[in-house]
């Protein structure tokens, strides 16, 4: 990392994803040495009046769970949270702003004449109600202007607008005020190993060269399953639904990295100029080729509307218009308050021409990407059941990260993201125009579905989810493997 007096300000700093994701992976930074105290120092800022004491007592509460007994990770900790500092006020207020730019400028000041460069990021752990607002405080009276040599960068998080329309509002109002090369569109789905892993897999590996198309695969599965509900969060959730939860933005970049094309190199603008690509190949989605579904309960939240019609669960199916993929149906799929947790990549290659074994009764070639939990690759495969019989069974190759790499910690996805923002690598972060491609996919059937064309079915929890989603996975191709 560059060296030069850091300020990292959180705003939101009081609420929930501040607490359990942001600060969190800015702990486990300082941890590990990427920030050091003689540079850097966080500042919260959020309308709860209370001091920078209470702050950073409250996150000790949390951050030191399951760190009880060690007497060096407390020490660690106290040491993480003499960095914090906290500035009460709201998100339109002018005093407020300026208040925050007095004390990051107080603490510039105090460390700039041994470190010269002076950074700033700005992480809006907000709803994006607020966005416009903070973005436009921050460019006002928190911006770096004494420093050309230093930067100002701002992190945001989804939901960026709830369709076309308003995103494209979003972006131009934030687009006015700073550059995109300042703005950071967090999709956490992009810091998580296996997401991190899936070019290097494709683009590195002689291998999938020759098997990465139309004429070797027959479906792709890409699957988010959890096994609770909204829990706490039904407000928002019903709101927004699965759609744009997960599958318009985790999902779909996920679907980028499995079907773009190979990158001129690995510039950051070159891999996103492929993910737009693939995007804008996207044809529109038929309403025979989804499934919605909302699990039972879901309406018993009271901030949840009686008469709701927002999907828990949902199957899409997109299909690409491109030399590689015509005809390959990729399923995406994702589901809350489901029978397990999990996220998977699911690569279903076609049967053997002129099969001598009668082998596919088994089950096809499939090569899975687990992504969570318990990172893994595997390919199924049909090999000779051991032993004396000249039989044939389907067996695994099978790469289990926890096996196979004992000693390597997988850091946390917002660790990863946060640290690229401060080296300035915007390659996991999404592009306005990329954003834009993601809407243009989905908006469509998100306006059919707030039309009533569309309804959700419903399913128990604990359950695979409606027996619709199935029945249209079959019919799309994918054919139920045994084993794994
Ligand atoms: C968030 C969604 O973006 O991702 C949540 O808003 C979801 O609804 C979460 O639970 C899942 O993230 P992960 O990393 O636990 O798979």
């Amino acid at each position: 990392l560059e060296s030069g007096c850091l300020s990292i300000v959180v705003l939101g700093a009081s609420g929930d994803l501040a607490k359990k994701k942001t600060f969190p992976a800015l702990f486990h930074l300082f941890r590990q040495g990427f920030l050091q105290s003689n540079e850097v120092h966080i500042f919260g800022y959020a309308r709860t009046k209370i001091s920078s004491e209470e702050l950073r007592e409250r996150l000790r509460g949390y951050l030191s769970k399951g760190k009880e007994d060690s007497v060096e990770e407390l020490d660690y900790l106290s040491k993480f949270l003499q960095l914090i500092k906290y500035v009460s006020g709201s998100y339109d207020s002018e005093e407020g702003f300026q208040l925050l730019n007095k004390e990051i400028l107080e603490h510039e000041s105090s460390k700039r004449s041994q470190l010269g460069t002076s950074r700033r990021l700005f992480y809006l752990a907000l709803p994006p109600s607020v966005y416009p607002s903070v973005c436009k405080m921050i460019r006002n009276y928190c911006m770096n202007q004494s420093d050309l040599t230093g930067w100002t960068r701002i992190i945001v998080e989804k939901p960026f607008g709830k369709d076309l329309g308003s995103s494209e509002e979003l972006s131009a109002q934030l687009g006015e005020l700073f550059d995109e090369k300042q703005l950071y569109r967090i999709d956490h789905y992009l810091g998580k190993e296996l997401v991190q892993n899936l070019l290097v897999v494709r683009f590195a590996n002689r291998f999938f060269l020759p098997l990465w198309n139309r004429d070797n695969i027959d479906n792709v599965q890409i699957v988010f399953r959890e096994d609770f509900g909204t829990e706490g969060r039904g407000g928002y959730f019903d709101e927004y639904g699965i759609i744009r939860d997960i599958i318009q933005n985790h999902l779909l970049q996920v679907f980028c990295l499995v079907a773009m094309e190979k990158p001129v190199s690995l510039k950051p603008e070159h891999i996103r100029d492929e993910k737009v690509k693939v995007l804008q190949s996207v044809l529109p989605i038929k309403l025979e080729e989804v499934v919605l579904g909302q699990y039972d309960g879901y309406k018993d939240d009271q901030t949840v509307s009686p008469n709701s019609n927002t999907p828990t669960f949902a199957t899409v199916i997109l299909r690409i218009h491109n030399e590689r993929w015509e005809g390959v149906p990729f399923i995406l799929k994702a589901g809350k308050a489901l029978n397990s947790r999990k996220a998977e990549i699911r690569v279903q290659f076609k049967e053997v021409p002129g099969d001598i074994y009668k082998c596919q009764k088994q089950g096809r070639n499939e090569f899975v990407i687990r992504l969570q939990p318990l990172e893994a690759m595997y390919m199924k495969l049909t090999v000779k059941k051991p032993g004396l019989e000249m039989s044939t069974i389907q067996s695994e190759l099978d790469l289990s990260y926890k096996q196979r790499y004992q000693d390597v910690a997988i850091p946390e996805a917002y660790e990863r993201l946060i640290l690229d923002t401060i080296r300035g690598d915007q390659q996991h972060f999404v592009r306005r125009d990329e954003l834009k491609a993601a809407w243009e996919i989905f908006t469509p059937l998100l306006h059919r579905i707030e039309d009533g064309e569309l309804k959700p079915l419903p399913y128990k929890p604990g359950s695979r989810g409606p027996a619709e989603a199935d029945q249209l996975l079959a019919k799309a191709g994918y054919v139920q493997t045994h084993g794994y």
